[in-house]
């Protein structure tokens, strides 16, 4: 490989599906630099963005024959896996690593899917990714040495934090925190807007003032080394009005044991897709 991971462009790269996800990668990698990608798409529009900076390919029987990357990701829908790994087979006999983001698909089961002999991440991001804000959860499968591993963590790190994982079962749990948890936190946008209108604020500011709450929160948060707990104790007031609040919510029949049992509900669905 000639690009290194850390410093330098990064080395040539196969990107199979380029949605939400795939695309959200695909520009960080652009922006960081990269030797060259080829992208396997089948929609037109989803690489319209990618157009000049990019090789496009509708299925990968079209890559061209002497393209030999270092890196594979897997970026298609869960569903569509058993269909589109076979034909990646060929990188795998090249010694390409495949690194895979997709939920519920295991380390072995792509392997077998790749021929037996492929070396494979499993990775876990979020949406986030998209403004470079994403959490990656990624595990090694067997085989992937240090090199890879760095090139791995270059790559997943263009969109956000990533951490690594010592057990691949524990990438249940991550989905449903952090895979889904982007979810759950424009849910609370969305219930908090409708609690400001009951309230009889206009929906529009109630629609504004719900998105930059959440938002401004996510910010302070993330600049700030304090513990939630303390963030959360540093806008309650004894006897105030958030203190009314949080009584409410944290109430142990409410917000603690509803997120523990949406987090249980959502691992347990992670691990019955699992295959
Ligand atoms: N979105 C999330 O929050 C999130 C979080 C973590 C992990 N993931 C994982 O990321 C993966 C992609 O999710 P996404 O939200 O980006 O999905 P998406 O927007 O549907 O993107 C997948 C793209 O791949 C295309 N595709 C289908 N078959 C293909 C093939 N054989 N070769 C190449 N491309 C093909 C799809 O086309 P069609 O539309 O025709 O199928 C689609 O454009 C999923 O496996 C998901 O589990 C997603």
């Amino acid at each position: 490989m000639d690009g290194m991971p850390g410093q330098g462009p990064l080395p040539a790269l196969l990107l199979a599906g380029c949605g939400k996800m795939g695309g959200a990668m695909l520009s960080g990698w652009l922006e960081r630099g990269v030797e060259r990608v080829v992208v396997v798409e089948p929609h037109p529009e989803a690489t319209a963005a990618f157009a000049g900076r990019v090789t496009v390919c509708d299925s990968v029987a079209g890559v061209p024959a002497d393209f030999a990357p270092a890196a594979v990701i897997l970026a298609t829908k869960p569903q569509q896996a058993d269909g589109a790994l076979p034909g990646y087979e060929r990188f795998a006999a090249d010694d390409a690593l495949f690194i895979s983001i997709m939920a519920g698909k295991t380390v072995a089961g792509i392997t077998a899917s790749l021929g037996g002999h492929a070396r494979v991440v499993r990775a876990m991001p979020n949406t986030p990714a998209a403004v470079r804000q994403g959490f990656t959860c990624a595990f090694p499968g067997p085989g992937v040495d240090a090199g890879q591993k760095a090139l791995a963590d270059t790559l997943l790190a263009a969109v956000g934090e990533v951490a690594w994982l010592e057990e691949e079962g524990l990438i249940d749990p991550v989905t449903a925190v952090s895979g889904g948890g982007p979810a759950y936190v424009f849910l609370l946008a969305e219930v908090m807007e409708a609690a400001a209108i009951s309230q009889g604020l206009p929906p529009a500011l109630a629609r504004r003032m719900a998105r930059r709450t959440v938002a401004g929160s996510g910010a302070l948060l993330a600049a700030s080394e304090l513990d939630a707990a303390q963030l959360r104790a540093n806008v309650t007031s004894p006897k105030g009005t958030t203190e009314r609040a949080l009584n409410v919510l944290m109430r142990p029949d409410a917000w603690p044991k509803l997120m523990e049992e949406a987090i249980a509900a959502a691992t347990a669905r992670s691990r019955e897709l699992a295959g």
